[in-house]
């Protein structure tokens, strides 16, 4: 399939064109000077040579239609083959239409609403030039300290699975040759890196196999399954192997299990970073390592450039090996169409007009009206037209709601809370702003200012949370609640005995002590992009009935992570009545659940859940079974409810966890309306990695749940026989 290219090509490179190829530089190295794009890494001066640079593969972090254009002429004015360069950059919730961070996507429950966004975002990139996106990061987290869970769409690997799926389909579509406003995907960060150890970002990771295939892997594979182009290696460390060389993951399980033939990318000074694990003594040891692991792209080091040559000259790396990562990058270069079309989809004239257009903001708003959850309400909201309103907190008005990793978005053009709600309000001088305090401070005149506002208001609203620069990559945290000041705000403002609404921004699932229980109402908008203001006006006063459940369990406190809802029984479990029983699996001073589970999410109505039926109580391989329930409107608003399956294996040869989400359905039912909600059981639902590594199902008895959430559950049972 490649031949042609190695002829056309490969064949006529020197090995140092053929090395070259396979380096990823970051745009200041193409920068004018003055011009500095956006770094996503340590940067270094390399000290490469021009002639290296002129040979380069792919370049990572240039948009803009113009600038794109220039540095590709520019590159292919002096590359001797003709080769253009490949664009990559991370465009992960959108391009300059930013939408909700990816938690809060996964929150929406909503596949088809991601695969949009994804191909809006490839819309935008491409037309500014791009080829590449560094998205989906599809990391499994548990731990809310890790400031990247923004980036991941949650808790359970099933549902990551489905988003993974719906984001490289929106990104990439199914015919990137012709179709020149989608994008290249490349999933990440292969593999497990959302399991850094007590959530410090790039920290180490350990795991058994078993773990690893069972819960880990299986949203990478769902990617690669809907035909992902890139992979990007994980900073951590794999089976005590750095996993940028790491031949057991890359090349055994991801190439040769998985079949995967696309390329294999390093993430930033991945390769370099080997030395530092303790897993390499020099560069050329750290290249040799990457490169038999079957890493193709090595960004932002000169490891491959520096020594792939030597390790060439004496033998210990086959030339075949190189020219393999080469052909890899050519092939999807061609199938970009960049040989005949090195510009692609760039289009400064159309670029102005569809980048960030009313209709791909519309959609980032709908997502937003999604993706918040509806965390407590105590009759607050929806508010009324005439009610007259404090908002108060450093985001009643802040453009800091985009989120980490809105490289291109701009917090100037974000919608605000604010001015949004001063549209819905009956009479714009209903909503009374102030800033209350600062992110982590509060001064005596913003005290003042707030107890102004809030003087004659019927009911208050906060607007609080953390920066955007709290979370996203190097953005860990040990204390995840809300800063002191914010929390001092809380309780200024709950001491004058009005109701209190409280509006979160935040990129991580927090400690809610200080919030929570003081609060009437909780609104969590996580960073909820270009549209958030307008959205989250919208469900604040009930023009949008909110519909958003958690994808990661929101903890009690931060003694209990990781927490999550899949997690195994133990042999002494905390019974649900207290027995004062010390010798149960708990804390003495916490309890065991999280404050919200997995799946949680509120309504401005109700739903009931009736009738669960299975129709049959035994299944066999070859013969599903169905479970039904009833779920009515029991309120008097129109909504939509995610109806959430779940199972368990009770007696496994391997201990299955409490509860597994299998499934998932979303019904919008009017007021008094009911809908028969009808899931499929097959067998291939119950298999799992046992002992041996082998993925089968045991006969036995199995739970059924289905309800609102991963607590809030009916139960049924059946058994597989074999
Ligand atoms: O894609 C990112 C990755 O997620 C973290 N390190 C930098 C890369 C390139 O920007």
């Amino acid at each position: 399939m490649t031949e042609h290219l190695y002829h056309k090509y490969v064949k006529h490179m020197t090995l140092e064109e053929k090395i070259a190829q396979l380096l990823q530089l970051a745009a200041p190295f193409y920068d004018e000077p003055g011009d500095h794009s956006e770094i996503t890494g340590p940067m270094e001066e390399l000290g490469i040579g021009s002639e290296t640079k002129l040979a380069a593969g792919s370049v990572l972090g240039i948009a803009g239609a113009e600038k794109m254009m220039a540095v590709q002429k520019e590159h292919l004015k002096n590359n001797r083959h003709g080769i253009p360069l490949l664009f990559m950059a991370d465009i992960v919730h959108g391009f300059k239409t930013i939408f909700p961070i990816p938690l809060a996507i996964g929150c929406s429950w909503n596949p088809e609403l991601a695969e949009q966004s994804a191909e809006i975002a490839a819309r935008e990139a491409a037309v500014s030039g791009l080829h590449v996106t560094f998205a989906p990061m599809v990391d499994l987290v548990r731990d809310a300290r890790w400031g990247r869970v923004m980036e991941s769409t949650g808790e359970d690997p099933y549902l990551n699975s489905v988003f993974a799926k719906a984001f490289v389909q929106g990104f990439q579509g199914d015919d990137l040759r012709n179709d020149v406003s989608r994008v290249a995907a490349c999933v990440k960060h292969f593999a497990a890196y959302g399991l850094a150890e007590g959530g410090r970002d790039y920290n180490s990771v350990d795991l058994s196999e078993r773990q690893l295939r069972e819960y880990y892997l299986p949203a990478y594979k769902a990617a690669v399954d809907a035909g992902v182009e890139m992979v990007m290696t994980s900073f951590n460390i794999v089976d005590g192997i750095p996993a940028t060389g790491n031949s057991k993951l890359l090349r055994s399980l991801l190439r040769e299990e998985w079949g995967f033939e696309g390329i294999v990318i390093s993430d930033w000074a991945a390769i370099k970073e080997i030395i530092a694990h303790g897993a390499a003594e020099d560069e050329k040891e750290a290249a040799f390592k990457a490169i038999w692991s079957g890493v193709d792209i090595d960004m932002m080091t000169t490891s491959y450039v520096n020594h792939l040559p030597e390790l060439v000259a004496e033998g210990l790396v086959d030339e075949a090996l190189i020219d393999e990562a080469v052909l890899r990058i050519l092939k999807l270069k061609e199938k970009l169409g960049l040989f005949e079309n090195p510009m692609r989809g760039a289009d400064p004239v159309l670029e102005r007009e569809i980048v960030f257009s009313a209709e791909h903001r519309q959609v980032s708003r709908k997502l937003a009206e999604k993706s918040s959850v509806l965390l407590k309400n105590e009759g607050v909201l929806p508010l009324a037209p005439e009610q007259r309103v404090a908002l108060i907190g450093p985001f009643a008005n802040s453009g800091d709601i985009l989120g980490w990793w809105s490289w291109t978005g701009s917090k100037e053009t974000a919608v605000k809370l604010g001015e949004s709600m001063r549209i819905l309000s009956e009479n714009p001088g209903n909503v009374i702003i102030a800033e209350g305090s600062g992110i982590d401070s509060i001064s005596e005149s913003q005290r003042n200012e707030a107890l102004k506002a809030a003087a004659d208001a019927d009911v208050i609203v906060l607007a609080v949370g953390e920066s955007s620069e709290m979370s996203g990559e190097g953005g860990s945290r040990s204390n995840i609640k809300l800063p002191q000041a914010q929390l001092e705000l809380i309780e200024l403002m709950k001491g004058l005995g009005k109701p209190l609404a409280v509006v979160l921004f935040n990129g991580r699932p927090l400690d809610l002590h200080g919030v929570y229980d003081l609060a009437n109402a909780v609104l969590e908008a996580w960073f909820p992009g270009s549209e958030g203001g307008a959205a989250l006006a919208d469900l604040l006063y009930g023009k949008v009935n909110p519909s958003g459940k958690l994808s990661m369990s929101v903890p009690y406190s931060v003694g209990q992570i990781p927490v999550y809802y899949n997690s195994f029984s133990t042999g002494r479990p905390k019974p649900e009545e207290e027995t004062g029983n010390r010798y149960i699996s708990q804390y003495l001073d916490i309890p065991n659940e999280p404050l919200l589970p997995f799946g949680f999410g509120l309504s401005y109505t109700d739903f009931s859940y009736d009738g669960l039926t299975l129709s049959a109580e035994t299944m066999k391989a070859d013969q599903p079974i169905e479970a039904k329930v009833t779920v009515t409107n029991t309120g008097k608003m129109a909504g939509t409810e995610t109806v959430q399956l779940y199972i368990r294996d009770v007696s496994a040869e391997v201990v299955r966890p409490v509860k597994e989400l299998k499934g998932f359905k979303q019904v919008e039912l009017a007021p008094g309306e009911s809908s028969e909600v009808v899931f499929r059981i097959d067998e291939s639902m119950l298999r799992y990695h046992h002992s041996d590594l082998s993925v089968s199902s045991d006969r036995g008895q199995f739970s059924l749940f289905i309800g609102a959430s991963s607590k809030d559950v009916q139960a049924a049972s059946f058994r597989l026989l074999k």
